[in-house]
């Protein structure tokens, strides 16, 4: 079997500029919703990422259109007599649950299977499923079979989510934009990405008012058309690059930074030296000393700390005196990286959903896997940072979310490489 590593000599400074490319948890439910446009929409900007060709593949594999052209997806749904998403494919990722509701809406009937994804918790689908039933889908779960019919459309209703799930909101928020009637949501979630959903399914003609508050009301329209969308910079590549220069230190320009979602991570950089100065749509982010700090922070869903930045927090810190405390508040397993950080030279302690990271030795050269993909990332940062000759695997994780990470960090001086090798 051929597997790809990275292979790193760390301790190297970072200097350059970097681009942030378009978020990936943007892209994936706009991707699933463009099902229910009418005509070709195309999304700009596309990275090419393992989970977006999944994307791809499920649209071919019901038998509509998508093509990838200088990074632009144009997707056309066209009626076909397929009715199921394979289990192969449903197992590649979490997203596969958000071709639920476009799809009922334009097949009335569809079979699929539970989504796969990083394996960071549980993940059920509980409120998916209890949404869409709600707003008239008739939903039966056999084991790890999902069979779903809309006898008569959906309809507007008030539903309040059991907790703020990104995926349910997405979902819901599909689903009663071609409702017949008004649909209000309650306890929805309020991240960034829920917000460009919004927006672009408003540029095709939906009508969605609250996003990004707790109350989303959502006039249902008869029909969408397709559109040209680009969406918004992925807050969590540039809390990459932010961990990055804090735990190597060095003098990065990142472009297209997505300011207004990342004070939070900065502020917690600050204490241990990071210095980031503001302009246009950039920041400049340098690091000559390392401060001393002692950090305690929770994740928690938007506007709290991002638990897909907590890993990447974690990497920041590697090279730092002082501890960091970190309690999950959404996943249940998001500390994958410990025993990978403990040989690099860190105290980690897990209890349950608290982690502790202090330093306490030198590195030396190591093997280390990723088992997910914000973990996995955290190990290219950390490994970025130490002294010594890293292999990572696990490659596969990081692909998912990152084009190519050893582009970007060898664009900023940084000696990594990927190799194919045999195991
Ligand atoms: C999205 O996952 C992101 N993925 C995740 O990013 C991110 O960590 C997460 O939101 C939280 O911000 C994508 O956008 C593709 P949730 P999602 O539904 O939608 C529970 C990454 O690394 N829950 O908000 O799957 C669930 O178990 C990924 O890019 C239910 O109980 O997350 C979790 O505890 C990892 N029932 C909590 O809600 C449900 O029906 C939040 O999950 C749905 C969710």
């Amino acid at each position: 079997m051929f597997v790809d590593k990275l292979i790193i000599n760390g301790g190297k400074k970072l200097h350059g500029v970097v681009s942030v490319p378009v978020a990936k948890n943007a892209l994936l439910p706009i991707i699933a919703s463009s099902l229910m446009l009418n005509g070709e929409t195309s999304i700009n900007n596309c990275p090419m990422l393992s989970d977006i060709y999944a994307s791809a593949d499920i649209i071919r594999d019901i038998g509509s259109t998508a093509v990838f052209e200088d990074r632009k997806l144009s997707i056309f749904y066209a009626d076909s007599d397929v009715y199921e998403i394979s289990e192969e494919l449903c197992v590649k990722m979490r997203s596969a649950i958000l071709y639920l509701a476009p799809l009922l809406y334009r097949k009335q009937k569809i079979n699929m299977y539970m989504p796969g994804g990083c394996k960071i918790g549980s993940r059920p689908i509980d409120i998916h499923i209890d949404g869409l039933r709600k707003m008239g889908a008739i939903i039966e779960i056999n084991g790890n079979k999902i069979s779903a019919q809309l006898p008569d459309g959906f309809k507007g209703c008030r539903y309040k989510l059991r907790l703020p799930s990104v995926g349910a909101t997405q979902t819901l928020i599909m689903a009663a934009s071609i409702a017949d009637g008004i649909t209000i949501l309650k306890n929805c979630a309020r991240e960034p990405e829920i917000v460009d959903l919004a927006r672009f399914l408003n540029s095709a003609g939906a009508k969605i008012m609250g996003a990004g508050k707790n109350e989303i009301i959502i006039q249902g329209v008869s029909s969408l058309e397709g559109v040209d969308y680009t969406p918004i910079a992925d807050r969590i590549f540039a809390s990459t690059i932010l961990s990055a220069v804090n735990a190597c230190k060095g003098y990065v320009l990142i472009k297209n930074y997505p300011m207004e979602y990342m004070y939070l991570f900065e502020n917690m950089l600050k204490k241990t030296g990071l210095k980031i100065v503001h302009f246009n749509n950039s920041a400049i982010v340098f690091k000559c000393n390392e401060r001393k700090a002692n950090i305690e922070t929770h994740t928690g869903y938007y506007p709290s700390f991002s638990t897909d930045m907590g890993p990447l927090l974690s990497s920041a810190m590697v090279n730092n005196k002082g501890s960091l405390r970190l309690y999950e508040s959404v996943f249940e397993n998001r500390f994958s990286y410990f025993s990978q950080f403990k040989k690099l030279g860190l105290y980690c302690k897990v209890n349950n959903r608290e982690y502790f990271q202090k330093l306490a030795k030198s590195s030396h050269n190591e093997v280390l896997y990723a088992e997910d993909l914000r973990a996995g990332a955290a190990l290219v940062v950390a490994a970025l940072a130490k002294n010594g000759k890293f292999d990572i695997y696990g490659i596969n994780y990081i692909d998912r979310g990152y084009e190519n990470i050893e582009n970007v960090f060898v664009k900023l001086g940084a000696d990594i490489r990927r190799i194919s090798g045999e195991e």
